[in-house]
């Protein structure tokens, strides 16, 4: 039973490690020990007694809570704050009871407020074979006047006492999205939010936390990561005590959240992890958890052609046949179409809202161009922007108040848009209906779901006012929601205006996301690197483009979108004969290697930014074979060498690499580099296969 009670609390057991929380004299909870696994239950330490300093700091400011609220002597960042009807802004929570649910892995520790009828649930939940713990928090009224909540974070967290701490992150904007960021913990309060009504190209919501030494196979980390696609923060107090708490959950700028009588509030999880074997670790453990969210976790991803980035809105049935039969000659799979398709739509500036295809382009509908692409033996796929309208759109015209506004404000537009209010049931019901009509008068099997703004003027009179951020993306949710479950079969993509929601939470709804609408490749090798650092290759959308075509083969555009999900964004139409055939072997080449890449374990390499190479491989579920990736980018230095080593391989298995030449077990492919010294834009990929005939572990 992983879930364990002891004199001193609850000890909660994973696969390899162990999380330990206990009560304070005044029923507060606050953490034991998180760490390794300890052999015995009484090897976990009580709650030591943690004593004042001076008069400025009692033992309440001291003491790692597990879910402090704004109260007497804690001078640091709460998880909860709340103002009751009566104007008292603090808020003592003391233990009631636990519940533990054994099926679900689940311990519910339940406090009420001393004065206040405020429950609040704090819930851990354990993924024990993924050494991964999830935490919310559902806060009550059971009172019958309202109670404000300015603050309602998911969970706090500790660092262990008196380490040296990097900060780990991703930050980045349009077109220049998944840059990491490392940097050593400062002193105070560092927050990472988004106040965008998205997660953002600008902050990922996940962190790790490492020690300086840590690197990609080596060291400890701590990792945190929120399932959530809307307004989100995380703040990392660095104390002068030498501590460090942190917090994470729904961003408590222009948020409040009024809790009527009898209502609740639950807050969006966070998945905690600690990792012993460096950021490689901790990744492979957060691929399995995205994976297990998708919609479709075991389909194989078809490989895709999409011309946006050849034709823009410039789109039409016979045009799109056109660019269709040459997709199916390459063995494009699945054929989306972009933006453009649907009435008025020529531009960025008309259109949105109007979710039936323009007479103009389409005489006969959509059917004539599903038939034939999948004539050609492919399937069809659709771009959508649901969220958005544009001022010069059917929709617009008949309810102008259905977009975000406030009546007495200009309503700002961005690409010539503006965001619908989906915090309204009313708006939520009319877009279900509407694609549900197209999804059902169309066979469509994969929708790609974007989102091209951010939201402003976040006024409407529904609810309370600071509510709109969160029920916005509650709303995104349900319709989402809804449709998935209307059409099982579809698979969905989330875009916003390239990774501007590309986050756990939309991972329950969406198989895959698009990265950037930078698609020039050199730029997506970090992209991606950083992005598998959270996320599985299966989730990672990857297209070959013009961008970069005249500096690089062919063969280093495909292999690096190879990394993922491959797909095509190129005019293809302006191919010639030689070059058709080398992306129909190199698309080929993909299908052969895809249950690998998509299913496979992945292990990254350290870039090396002098020479510009970039190395990762990955190792089918099975164990039996293995996909090895190197790319050298564009670099000032002429010669450069660069060593590989393949972990993850059975050590006693014998592995062959056809293309090099060499048989060798799996320790040694661990142990003994490969050298490799490639030219600019060079690339390889071989292919490791085992001879073996001892007996396979999965994962
Ligand atoms: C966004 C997406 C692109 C494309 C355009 C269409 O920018 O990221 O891939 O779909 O919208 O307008």
């Amino acid at each position: 039973m992983p879930i364990l009670v002891d004199a001193h609390g609850y000890v909660l057991e994973t696969a390899r490690h162990a999380y330990a929380v206990g009560l304070t004299p005044e029923k507060e909870l606050a953490l034991r020990y998180w760490g390794r696994k300890l052999p015995q239950l009484a090897d976990y330490p009580p709650l030591p007694h943690y004593e004042g300093w001076a008069s400025f700091n009692g033992a309440e400011h001291l003491t790692p809570h597990e879910y402090p609220t704004y109260r007497g002597g804690s001078f640091n960042e709460p998880c909860l704050k709340t103002t009751f009807s009566d104007g008292v802004r603090d808020t003592w929570l003391t233990f009631q009871r636990a519940i533990i649910v054994d099926e679900e892995d689940a311990l519910t520790l339940r406090f009420d407020d001393a004065h206040y009828p405020l429950r609040v649930y704090v819930v851990y939940r354990l993924l024990a074979d993924l050494d991964l713990i999830e935490r919310y928090v559902e806060v009550q009224n059971h009172g019958d006047a309202p109670i404000t909540l300015e603050r309602a974070l998911s969970a706090m967290w500790h660092l262990p006492p008196a380490g040296r701490y990097e900060l780990v992150h991703f930050t980045g904007r349009w077109f220049d999205e998944w840059q990491m960021q490392r940097e050593p913990l400062p002193r105070g309060v560092t927050r990472l939010d988004s106040k965008r009504g998205t997660s953002s190209h600008h902050h990922h919501p996940a962190a790790f936390f490492a020690h300086p030494h840590t690197t990609e196979t080596h060291g400890d980390c701590w990792f945190a990561t929120l399932e959530h696609s809307g307004n989100w923060a995380l703040l990392a107090e660095h104390t002068d005590f030498d501590t460090v708490r942190v917090s994470m959950g729904l961003n408590d700028w222009d948020f409040a959240h009024r809790l009527e009588a009898g209502a609740s509030l639950v807050t969006p999880s966070v998945f905690l992890g600690w990792a012993e074997g460096g950021f490689q670790d901790a990744s492979q453990r957060l691929h399995a958890l995205a994976r297990r969210n998708v919609p479709h976790p075991q389909q194989v991803r078809p490989v895709l052609y999409n011309s946006w980035e050849a034709t823009a809105f410039d789109v039409d049935a016979d045009s799109q046949m056109r660019y269709a039969e040459v997709a199916a000659e390459l063995g494009v799979e699945l054929f989306v179409m972009d933006d453009g398709w649907f009435k008025g739509r020529d531009h960025d500036a008309a259109g949105l809202g109007d979710w039936t295809p323009d007479p103009r382009k389409f005489p006969h509908g959509l059917t004539p161009l599903i038939d034939h692409v999948k004539a050609l033996g492919m399937q069809f796929g659709l771009w959508i922007e649901p969220e958005m309208v544009n001022p010069d759109s059917d929709l617009y015209r008949a309810h102008p108040d259905w977009a975000l506004h406030y009546p007495t404000r200009p309503r700002t537009t961005a690409r010539n848009q503006l965001v619908l209010n989906l915090a309204r049931p009313d708006v939520q019901d009319y877009l279900i209906e509407t694609l549900t009509t197209l999804l059902s008068e169309h066979d469509i099997a994969f929708v790609k779901w974007d989102m091209n703004r951010s939201l402003t003027e976040v006024g409407w009179d529904g609810a309370e006012p600071k509510e709109v951020w969160w029920r916005y993306t509650e709303g995104v949710y349900r319709v989402w929601g809804t449709l998935r479950a209307r059409f099982p079969a579809v698979l969905w993509q989330a875009c916003s205006g390239g990774g501007g929601r590309a986050d756990l939470g939309i991972l329950r709804y969406a198989d895959q996301v698009w990265l950037s609408d930078n698609t020039e490749p050199t730029r997506r090798l970090p992209m991606q690197h950083h992005y598998l650092m959270l996320y599985p290759p299966n989730t990672l959308e990857a297209w070959v483009t013009d961008m970069g075509w005249e500096s690089m083969p062919l063969s280093f555009r495909f292999h690096v979108s190879m990394c993922g999900n491959l797909g095509v964004g190129a005019n293809i139409t302006r191919w010639g004969a030689a070059q058709k055939a080398a992306a129909r072997d190199l698309i080929a080449q993909y299908k052969a290697i895809r249950h690998i890449v998509q299913q496979g374990r992945v292990y990254r390499h350290e870039p090396d930014p002098r020479g510009g190479y970039y190395a990762l491989h990955f190792v089918s579920a099975d164990q039996r074979e293995c996909a090895l990736f190197v790319f050298r980018a564009h670099s000032p230095e002429p010669a450069h060498p660069y060593y590989v080593t393949v972990r993850g391989l059975l050590p006693d298995a014998r592995y062959t690499a056809h293309e090099l030449g060499i048989c060798r077990s799996g320790a040694a492919w661990a142990s003994v580099p490969l050298r490799f010294d490639l030219q600019p834009f060079e690339s390889r990929l071989y292919t490791l296969k085992a001879q073996y005939d001892g007996e396979y572990h999965d994962f």
